[in-house]
């Protein structure tokens, strides 16, 4: 299963403070076969988890009550499909390039099919070259 989401950081969050995020969940991703890639924009987050079904929702329940993060909003999920980052227990991408663009998600009423392909494409982008 593949999901996406987005949501906001709560305010008091550090730059420090997401890289443990990261490096806490690179762990636990590990040891429960998930992979994906979390981007981190400066006032948003968007998330891709893939694995097996179970796993993504366990997850996922878990996640949306962390309060390190609030708004936290499912744009987009398929049950089947190859794994885009299957080579990442966790991707980690900062790119303040992509912040309205996952801003305006956070706010939609709808996420637009384009707009979440786009968005996946550039986190792929970002995480294949490595810049962060
Ligand atoms: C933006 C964000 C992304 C997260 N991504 C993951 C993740 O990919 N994997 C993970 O295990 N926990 C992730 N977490 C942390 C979980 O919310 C949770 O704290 C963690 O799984 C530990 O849960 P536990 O203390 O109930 O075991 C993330 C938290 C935030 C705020």
């Amino acid at each position: 299963m593949q999901l996406l989401y987005v949501s906001r950081p709560a305010e008091q969050l550090t730059h420090a403070e997401v890289q443990q995020i990261v490096s806490a969940s690179r762990r636990q991703n590990w040891h429960s076969g998930l992979t994906g890639c979390l981007l981190f924009t400066g006032s948003a987050f968007a998330q891709v988890l893939e694995g097996p079904v179970a796993t993504v929702q366990t997850l996922f329940e878990r996640l949306r009550g962390d309060a390190r993060h609030t708004d936290v909003r499912i744009l987009w999920s398929e049950a089947a499909g190859a794994r885009r980052f299957a080579n990442w227990t966790m991707g980690y991408v900062v790119d303040v390039d992509l912040d309205s663009e996952v801003v305006s998600l956070l706010h939609a009423s709808t996420g637009s099919d384009d707009a979440v392909r786009r968005l996946i494409r550039r986190m792929a982008d970002d995480v294949f070259l490595g810049t962060s």
